[in-house]
């Protein structure tokens, strides 16, 4: 008789995790405020449940300015033209996160360099980094991936001599701080994804973070068509509409009030998760930077030594565990596997003279690929809402996948 779940064995966790989004009546008053309202849409921008989400957001995490937009894309890509970062230049971005990421900048007119991680944290290596550098370099997109902080000591020290900008990429980094800053506080600007699964979301939304106060009123133009939003109204941007409307803003307004809640449990979560997931043979928990001063995530992400799991790749220990009732998944491949930089599909790349850096074939990240398609493994927010018990039973399905791990020969990787 088979013991895992995928062959047929009895699931550790039938019960599942909480669901999320959270919501109540509260969720449901907000929107139908804005419904009878009549002001639905995001102009006049901001209107009044952005502009009471962005200034409620920005000083949670530290910063003078909050511009809330569609989602944590274009975020990237207003920030980067807040900057004045476009054609011919180039923004280095990290090999592991998701694609849009590399995408902004193009979206820019601006060419990504793609430089590896490191193999502790699997965020932007900063000696590649600073190898990568040109004169055309323009911009760093640091991620904070998962539950880690890109070394923002580093990437600042590099920046600055430089005279490179910093956008975060904080998609994942809701509520972080690093030496007591918050994340999307330390560079230029930090990007923000309200994204369904994103931890404080409306479905949609992104915000861009600054402290700079030029640097915010040109992104607010460029996300309201250009519209100028100085007090005498002459500074015009080069922008289009990538406002959010205002029932999603509600929905933000009210979710910011249970986010600092919903932080702590995840971080208690996750540090037992630490404490005893370290029992399981070929399970590699991350170390946790002691500069990460305020600890969050949205999902948390470790690794596997495939060996130990009878030569299974991380998408079928994360199957197994799925199966098994634990929200696992692979997130990330290494950005050279995304259709982004597939010729057929993406033309930008080869219209301009950077083909040859943008081909896929000779893009080499051995960190990102080690990661991306052989060790890395995400548990979703959800395993750590169910107090000690979803803990348990998530790292009781790892021992068990790994008792086990023969049955997963022949699975489809
Ligand atoms: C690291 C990273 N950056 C950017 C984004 C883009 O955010 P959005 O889906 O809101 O455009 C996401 C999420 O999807 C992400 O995970």
């Amino acid at each position: 008789m088979a013991e895992l779940a995928i062959r047929g064995g009895t699931p550790v966790r039938p019960e599942g995790y909480p669901a999320w989004p959270v919501w109540d009546e509260r969720e449901v008053d907000a929107v139908a405020s804005v419904v009878r309202s009549g002001n639905w849409g995001g102009f006049p921008e901001p209107g009044p449940n952005a502009a009471a989400f962005e200034a409620k957001f920005a000083a949670y995490q530290g910063a003078k300015h909050g511009i809330l937009m569609a989602n944590g894309t274009v975020t990237m890509e207003v920030a980067l033209k807040a900057l004045g970062i476009g054609w011919g230049d180039e923004v280095i971005v990290p090999a592991l996160t998701f694609a849009a990421t590399a995408y902004a900048p193009m979206a820019a007119g601006a060419v990504p360099v793609i430089v590896d991680v490191t193999h502790d944290t699997w965020t932007i290596d900063p000696t590649l980094v600073e190898a990568a550098i040109t004169p055309k370099t323009k911009a760093v997109i640091p991620v904070h991936l998962g539950q880690q902080m890109a070394d923002m000591d580093r990437l600042l020290e590099i920046a600055r001599a430089h005279s490179l900008a910093i956008v975060e990429d904080c998609a994942h980094a809701h509520g972080q701080q690093w030496n007591g800053k918050g994340a999307g506080c330390i560079g230029e600007f930090g990007s923000f994804s309200h994204q369904s699964s994103k931890i404080l979301t409306a479905g949609e939304g992104g915000t861009l973070l600054t402290s700079d106060d030029e640097l915010a009123r040109r992104a607010h133009s460029i996300i309201d068509c250009g519209r100028a939003k100085d007090s005498e109204e002459k500074e015009y941007t080069f922008g289009a509409n990538y406002r959010l409307g205002e029932l999603h803003a509600a929905l933000l307004v009210t979710q910011m009030n249970r986010f600092e809640e919903q932080r702590k449990e995840r971080e208690a979560a996750g540090k037992y998760f630490e404490e005893i997931a370290t029992q399981v043979p070929g399970v590699h928990i991350m170390p946790r930077d002691p500069r990460i001063t305020r600890w969050s995530f949205y999902n948390y992400i470790f690794a596997i030594e495939p060996e130990l799991f009878g030569g299974a790749t991380n998408e079928v220990v994360a199957y197994a565990l799925e199966e098994e009732g634990i929200p696992a998944e692979v997130q990330y491949p290494p950005m050279s596997r995304y259709d982004l930089f597939q010729p057929s599909l993406s033309r930008l790349p080869v219209a301009v003279e950077f083909a040859e850096r943008l081909d896929p074939a000779k893009m080499s990240f051995p960190v990102a690929e080690d990661a991306g398609l052989r060790r890395s493994i995400y548990l979703m927010e959800n395993t750590f809402r169910a107090g000690k018990e979803g803990i348990e039973h998530a790292v009781e399905a790892l021992a068990k996948v790994q008792k086990h791990a023969d049955e997963l020969a022949g699975l489809p990787a």
